[in-house]
This record gives structure tokens, sequence and C-alpha cells, in this order.
């Protein structure tokens, strides 16, 4: 144990860069349009703090919608804050405008719109106030409108289909009534345009809290990020001031424009739109201090915000190819892998996470499916506010070798503000004081309504009482599903464990999260005579239903456990005996006779199970994310490799796209030929929307935020892994295409650094910091 004192002992090198000059992105990486786009879908994101826009230039206008984190209306739909247009007169985007660009600046994270006469247009986000910059500059003299465009400004019921952009259901129910949506405020106050809207109810909530019986606790113990809430924009400049107000409509969506007209023209024009999102009782006092604040967003420099984009770039990097031409698979795979980040970064000062169907850059729904959706751009499949946990895992685990700690604590958080709710449904239910978790779990910590109890809802079913218990979701896909928190209890762990992240503020989570499986299943079943828990009814994520010990729940306890184990913190519900035990209690990783083919032992999915719903190969989750067999572990490598190949009851449930997880398992089973194919197919660039790192909606929405979270750690355990011998083993290169050549930067456990220029089949100029780790790096599948 020699290492773990040595590390005990050391500093915690947070950010380590290697020179005094952060890195470079690739000029290539930049996004550069020479013609204007046809639609919003034809948009490019830029944002900073939490706040995201999609961005493009249409028929000589410039437009962006505005998307704020936390956003939440009072039936969980997360609401775009508006939409601007800027219009100029004479004007320097007309159609046949010989000089359009419009130019994605990736290093210091803006947008440039260059027009006729040198006009150009700078479009930045503050990554402190989240206020949006726009800067035009022109050799001409110019009229500038900029209109904020809102739709919603009537009192209006959704139509059937649409509410399942709130938290009432990802299906229609007409067992539930269809939510209708209240009004914006919006009206010219001091000079600019000030568009909010204020939640004064939360019905959603009310219903939840009777539905789980919650209904003798007190309301306000409970965390509700929907409770008056209160979000908004405020646009103004000093050359403009308020105009006519107009309407018109966008892709079938009515809106009315508050336009900001010009006193003279001018050669230059600064307009500022300052964002919020808080909870607020005094609506007149939030928006003054609202106003009063982003009046000062003039003294602003871009200069902080560009050093914020570039110390963020100089904590991680995966440049493949970097000379080979846009057209080289390599080279956009590097591309759009740093472009996921960029994603995340954009909301990397949220309160809420990114969400997995979107993030903060959906764009009008009939770009999605003009048959199936035909509603406003408020809408996404998948709600704004359920954070359907096995979506969400995707897009925070690659963040640990991305060094990315500070975001990632906005997941922690999610499931540390809302473990007073999980414990009470622990008490209410089980009379255990444990977390009760849900996997289409809502902001609220409440399960979504609609999948609590689908089966009654969809089939008129009863729920029998000992199989699906009150507490437990009444639903053919998402019953006993409590495990996908573990995965973010494990991040957690490994945060600690990467960089010496101090983990305080989560550890009641991790502890009453684990507390589940080991007190609920005891109380259940009792003990094996050996002493192992008997881990039934659970379930092998949504696939294998009234599962007994699922490979991917008995594998994650041990990893998560051992993790902690190894951590040697102190604890307060349990200490380091008791999760010892714990551990000793976990039951073996089942296995059996490959389905199909008996000769030959695969990972089960579980020792049993009761019927299949979706399709994945829950085997699998032994190797990511739990990493019990790999490269490097002293488990039988070939019976992961079996349950992918030769299990024929599994081997049908393969994919490329979504939250599907193939590439990493290839990676993490030293398979580069199938890795490189699959993420060349993931991550290269999107043939359905202009920009490149925008694909959907596969199973959930477009842009897929999950798509490209399982992307990149897919493309990370190409080039790195650093799970086997608990954690100590760093494996370079174990699938990585020797055709690839370029450089990385990445972080691994034990506040280490490992940067090196990829050769193909080899690095060179190796450098791992500290150089004591040297001796734990290996090579290729040795
Ligand atoms: C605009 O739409 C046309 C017709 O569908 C298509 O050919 C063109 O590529 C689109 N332009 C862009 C920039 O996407
Ligand atoms: C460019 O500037 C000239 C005058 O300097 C003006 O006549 C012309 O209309 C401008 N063109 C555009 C598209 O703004
Ligand atoms: C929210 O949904 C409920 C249930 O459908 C509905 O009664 C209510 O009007 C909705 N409220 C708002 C503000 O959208
Ligand atoms: C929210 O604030 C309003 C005042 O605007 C208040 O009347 C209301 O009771 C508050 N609570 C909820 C749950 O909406
Ligand atoms: C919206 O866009 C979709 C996709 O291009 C198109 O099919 C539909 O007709 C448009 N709707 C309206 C009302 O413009
Ligand atoms: C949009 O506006 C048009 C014209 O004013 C009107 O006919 C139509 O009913 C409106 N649509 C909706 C959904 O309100
Ligand atoms: C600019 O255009 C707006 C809208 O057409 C108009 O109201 C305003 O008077 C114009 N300003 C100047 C200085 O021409
Ligand atoms: C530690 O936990 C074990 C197992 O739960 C318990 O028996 C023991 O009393 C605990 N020790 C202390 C010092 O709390
Ligand atoms: C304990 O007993 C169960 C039931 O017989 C068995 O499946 C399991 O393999 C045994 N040992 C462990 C470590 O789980
Ligand atoms: C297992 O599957 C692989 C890949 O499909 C196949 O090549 C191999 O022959 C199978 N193994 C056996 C023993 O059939
Ligand atoms: C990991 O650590 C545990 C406890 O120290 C030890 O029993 C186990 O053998 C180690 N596993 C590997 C693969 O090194
Ligand atoms: C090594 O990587 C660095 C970037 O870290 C790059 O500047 C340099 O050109 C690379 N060297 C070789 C030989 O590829």
């Amino acid at each position: 144990m020699g290492f773990f004192r040595r590390l005990a002992s050391g500093t915690s090198l947070v950010y380590l860069t290697q020179s005094a000059l952060a890195i470079q992105l690739p000029p290539g990486y930049d996004t550069v349009w020479t013609t204007q786009s046809n639609n919003s879908a034809g948009s490019m994101p830029v944002g900073g703090g939490d706040v995201g826009l999609n961005v493009w230039a249409e028929a000589g206008d410039i437009l962006f919608y505005i998307a704020k984190s936390g956003a939440f209306d009072e039936n969980n739909s997360l609401l775009k804050l508006g939409r601007v247009r800027l219009s100029m007169d004479p004007n320097p985007f007309e159609m046949n405008a010989n000089s359009f660009e419009q130019h994605l600046n990736i290093n210091d994270g803006y947008i440039t719109f260059t027009g006729d006469n040198n006009t150009l247009i700078k479009l930045w986000v503050d990554t402190v106030t989240s206020g949006i910059h726009t800067e035009i500059t022109s050799d001409n003299h110019l009229n500038l409108t900029a209109y904020f465009e809102a739709w919603r400004l009537t009192e209006r019921p959704m139509g059937s289909g649409e509410e399942v952009q709130t938290s009432w259901g990802v299906n229609s129910v007409s067992e539930i009534p269809l939510p209708t949506q209240y009004p914006d405020k919006i009206d010219y106050r001091h000079n600019g345009v000030l568009s909010y809207h204020h939640n004064h109810d939360t019905p959603l909530t009310t219903f939840q809290i009777s539905e789980q019986g919650l209904g003798d606790a007190d309301p306000s113990s409970f965390f509700n990020p929907m409770k008056n809430n209160t979000f908004g924009a405020f646009m103004w400049s000093r050359q403009l001031h308020p105009g006519a107000i107009t309407s018109g409509a966008y892709n079938g969506t009515n809106f009315t424009a508050y336009n900001l007209v010009s006193d003279r023209l001018s050669k230059s024009f600064k307009l500022y739109i300052g964002t919020e999102q808080s909870a607020s009782t005094n609506i007149d006092q939030w928006a003054e201090s609202f106003i009063k604040d982003a009046l000062k967003m003039e003294m602003a420099s871009q200069h902080n915000t560009i050093e914020w984009w570039n110390a963020f770039w100089d904590r991680s990097y995966i440049i493949i190819n970097p000379d080979a031409g846009p057209d080289d698979s390599g080279f956009q795979v590097g591309k759009n892998y740093q472009y996921f980040r960029y994603m995340m970064a954009c909301n990397a000062k949220g309160e809420y996470p990114t969400r997995f169907n979107g993030g903060l850059f959906t764009f009008d729904p009939s770009y999605v499916n003009p048959i199936w959706y035909p509603y406003t751009p408020d809408f996404r499949k998948w709600s704004g506010g359920t954070f359907t946990a096995q979506n969400q895992r995707l897009l925070y685990w690659p963040l640990l070798k991305t060094g990315d700690y500070d975001i990632m604590q906005q997941a922690f958080n999610f499931y540390q503000n809302i473990l007073p709710t999980s414990r009470a449904l622990g008490k209410l239910y089980f009379g255990l004081d444990v977390a009760l978790t849900s996997e289409q779990i809502d902001n609220t910590g409440l399960p979504n309504v609609y999948e609590y109890n689908a089966n009654v809802f969809s089939n008129s079913q009863t729920r029998d009482p000992v199989l699906y218990p009150a507490g437990i979701d009444f639903n053919d896909w998402l019953s006993w599903y409590q495990d996908t928190a573990n995965e973010f209890v494990d991040m957690i762990l490994q945060a600690k464990m990467y960089n010496g992240l101090d983990i305080t503020p989560w550890k009641p989570f991790v502890e009453y999260q684990l507390a589940w499986f080991d007190e609920y299943y005891q109380q259940r079943n009792g003990l094996e005579s050996n002493g192992t828990l008997i881990i039934y009814p659970g379930s092998g994520a949504e696939t294998y239903k009234l599962a007994f010990n699922s490979a991917s729940t008995v594998s994650g306890l041990r990893k998560t456990l051992s993790d902690l184990l190894s951590l040697n913190q102190n604890w307060s519900k349990g200490n380091a005996t008791y999760y010892a035990q714990y551990l000793s209690r976990v039951p073996a990783t089942p296995l059996h006779s490959c389905p199909g083919y008996s000769t030959l032992t695969c990972v089960a999915p579980a020792l049993n199970y009761s019927f299949t719903e979706n399709n994945e190969p829950t085997a699998l989750y032994t190797v990511f994310p739990w990493g019990e067999y790999g490269l490097g572990q002293p488990t039988n490598l070939s019976y992961a490799i079996n349950a992918y190949f030769n299990d024929t009851q599994s081997a049908t449930y393969h994919g490329t796209y979504g939250w599907r997880q193939d590439q990493i398992w290839f990676a993490r089973l030293g398979l580069t030929e199938e890795a490189t194919a699959n993420i060349i197919s993931r991550l290269t660039d999107s043939t359905t929307y202009r920009f490149s790192a925008f694909k959907g909606p596969n199973y959930d929405w477009s842009p897929d935020i999950n798509h490209y979270g399982s992307g990149a750690i897919g493309l990370q355990e190409m080039l790195m892994q650093t799970f086997a011998l608990n954690n100590t083993q760093i494996r370079l290169l174990p699938a990585w295409p020797s055709e690839w050549t370029g450089y990385f930067k990445l972080q691994a456990p034990f506040s280490t650094v490992v940067t090196a220029n990829i050769t193909g089949p080899s690095v060179s100029n190796l450098v791992v910091v500290p150089a004591s780790r040297l001796s734990d790096v290996v090579y290729g599948t040795e």
C-alpha cells in the first residue's frame, strides 16, 4: 500500500499544464460556413456560464435561440428564454451578399458573422454572468433593428403529444389532464425589452406528492426547482430604443416581436442581453435587480471569457490527424469529440445538469420530424425536467479523464439536493433510512408521474403488491431499476481518486444510495446461507426484468464499494468495517454457458430473470462502467467477449448510436477494429444537421448529447484505460488504430496527468506527472 501512502502526502495537482502557453486546437476545428442556413436546424452552438444559443443566418437576418439551465416551467418543460433576430439596413447579409461567413472560433468560444462592407458581428456569452454580448462593426452606416421574438404570450392548452415536453408523461396519457401553458410577461422596460416567466403554482409537484403518498409531509421540505422559478432575458443597447410591436410565424409557431430600433445610423452597435433564473416571490424586486445587473454588462470585457475557454481547452484534449484535412474520418472524430466537451462547457456553471436530450441546443421540433412534432421551440421529447439516469450518466463519465470536475459537480448536486426526498420515500415505503431513487427521476427527486404507474396508465393492469410494492415503479421497463444512481456514486468516488476533489458535500448521497441495496434486499429476502445478498427483484438496466442478481448491479456494487474503501474516508451512516462487510455480502457476478454455444462460458446478465423489455446486453456492464472484466484484470476476458458475440439471446442487442455502449466495450475488450469502425460511425460529421456534432434524434432527441457522451467515453477508452488493478494501471493505445496520429492530454487516477504524441502504433514524448506513475504505464493489449 506504499502507493497510497505516497499519494496521501503528495499535493493534489488540479489543472496541471505542461507549458505556460495554453494549447490551441487545430484551426480546422473551427466551423466555417460561407452560405446562410435554411432554418434553425442549420444553427451552431455558442454559450457560457449556463446559457446556450443556437445561432444562424437566414434570409439576411441573424437569429439565435436563448436557452438557460434551470428554466423549468410549472410542469417541468425546459423553456427557451426567447429568440433574437437582428436585421440591418442597408443589409450586409442580403442573400446575394458575396462575402458571407459564419465562423465558430472554438479556441476562444465565440461566433462571428462577416458580411458586405467589412461588417463583422461578434457574439459571445460571458462565462461569469451568462450575459449575451453582440458587437457589430461595419465600414458602412447601418440601421440595426433587434427583435425579441416571444411565442408564449397567451394561455394555451398543449396539443395531445406536446405534453411529453413536460414531466406529465413521456407518452400521452388520457388519465392525466393535458397541461396548459401560462404566458410569459414581456414589455419594454428601461429602454429595453424584459421578458420573463414566473411559476406561480406547481401543479405537477402537487400531483406527484399525492401520487407518492407524501401528502402529510410539509411540502416546503421537498426540493423543488419549479417552485416560484422565475427566468427571463433583458435586451438593451445604448443605441436602440423601443419601436413597434410586430408579429409573425416561424415554422408554424406564431410570435410577437418587441423591436428595439436605432436612434441613428451607426458603424458600430453593442447589444446586450442579460439572462436570469432564480426562485422569487417578489417579481418587481426580481426584475429590478436583474435589470440593474444587465445594465452593467457594458463594463464586461471578453478577455475573461476567452481566458476561461483557453484554460478549459488546456485541461484535456485528444487531437487526431490534425493535418489530414476536414474530410478525414480521424480528424472529424477528434473534432467532434472536442465539440461534445464544448457543449457541456456551455453549461459549466449551470445549477442543473446538461440534459441528455438536446442539452441547451434544441431547435424547432418540426426539423426533427415535421409529422410527429409540429410544436413550438420549447419542445423536446422525454421532458425538460426528467433526468433519466441511464442517459445522463453518459454525459458525465467522460469528464473524469478530461478533468472537468467542476462541471461534474452539477450532476452530484442533483442527487444530493434531492436526498431528503429520496430518504423520505425509503422511509415511507419500506421503513428504511435509505435513498430510494428512480430511473426516470424528476428534478424534484420524485419519479416521473407517468412512469411510476405506466402499467396502470397504459395497460390498465393492477399492481401486484409482491412484485411491485408501492414505491417501486409499476413499469415493465423501469421497475427495480435503482442502480444507475450507483454510477453517479462511483463518479463521485472517482473524482476524489482522480484529483483529490473534496467530496464532503456528496457523502450523504453516496451512503444512502448504497444503503438501499444492502438494507432493502436483506429486509425482503434475508441472506444466502453463505452470507451474500439476494438481489431480487432487480433489473438489468431496462432489459432483464425481475432479475435475480443482475450482473450490472452486483458488479457495480463491488466496484463502487471497493472504490469507497480504497479512499480511506470517514463515513457517517456506515464505517469502514460496515462497508467491508457489505462488500463481502455482494454476490458473485453470474456466469453461465453461453445460450446457443454450450461449450463456452459467458458472463450472464443475471442468475435469472422473468422477461426482457428493452434490448441491451447488460452482462457487458461488467466491462463498462464497472471494469470487472477488461484488459489487465485478473478475470477471464473471454467470458465477456463471449457474452457480446456468442450469446444468441443477447447477440441481437448490438448497435452504434444513441445511448448504446458497444464502442466502449470494444475498446475495453481490446478490439481495435470494431471500436474504430463504431466510433467513426458515431463521431464523424453529421449528415442530418449542418453543425457537425448535431446528430439525432436516435432514441432521444436532437442534438443527441448522450450519443456524444457515449462516443467520448469510447474514444478515451481506445486511447487510455485506467480501471485495471484497482485503478492503478495506465494502459495506452489499447484499441487505437495505427493510422491515427496526433496528441493528447488526459487525467488519470491519483492526480496524474498524461500527455503524449500519438505516432499510430505507439506514443512519443510521453510525459506522466507525477513521474512515479510512469512505471504503471503499459501498452496495447499486453
Ligand atoms: C437548404 O435546403 C436545400 C434544399 O433542401 C439544400 O439543398 C441545402 O443544402 C440546404 N442548405 C443548407 C445550408 O443546409
Ligand atoms: C456598402 O457600402 C456602400 C457605401 O459605403 C453602400 O452604398 C452599400 O449599400 C453597402 N452595401 C451593403 C450591402 O451594406
Ligand atoms: C400543468 O399541468 C396541469 C395538469 O395537466 C394543468 O392543469 C395546468 O394547467 C398546467 N399548468 C401550467 C401552468 O402549465
Ligand atoms: C410562489 O410565489 C407566489 C407569489 O408570486 C406565491 O403566491 C406562491 O404561493 C408561491 N408558491 C408556489 C408553490 O407557487
Ligand atoms: C416546418 O418545417 C418542416 C420541416 O422542414 C416543414 O415540413 C413544415 O412544413 C414547416 N412548417 C411550417 C408551418 O412552416
Ligand atoms: C397564428 O396566427 C395566424 C394568423 O394570425 C392565425 O390564423 C393562427 O390561428 C395562429 N395560430 C395559432 C396556433 O395560434
Ligand atoms: C431604423 O429602422 C426602424 C425600423 O424600420 C425605424 O423605425 C427607424 O426610424 C430607423 N432608424 C433610422 C435612424 O433610420
Ligand atoms: C462499524 O460498523 C460495524 C458494522 O456495522 C459496527 O458493528 C461497529 O460498531 C461500527 N464501529 C463503530 C466504531 O461505530
Ligand atoms: C453464495 O450462495 C449463492 C447461492 O447458492 C451462490 O449463487 C453464490 O455464488 C455463493 N457465493 C457468492 C460469493 O456469491
Ligand atoms: C463466437 O462468435 C464469434 C464472432 O461472431 C465467432 O467468430 C466465433 O466462431 C464464435 N465462437 C464459437 C465457439 O462459435
Ligand atoms: C484490489 O484490491 C483488493 C483489496 O486491496 C485486493 O484484494 C485485490 O486483489 C486487488 N485487485 C487487483 C486486481 O489488484
Ligand atoms: C507533438 O504534439 C505537440 C502538441 O502537444 C505538437 O505541437 C507537436 O507537433 C507534436 N509532435 C509530433 C512529432 O507530432
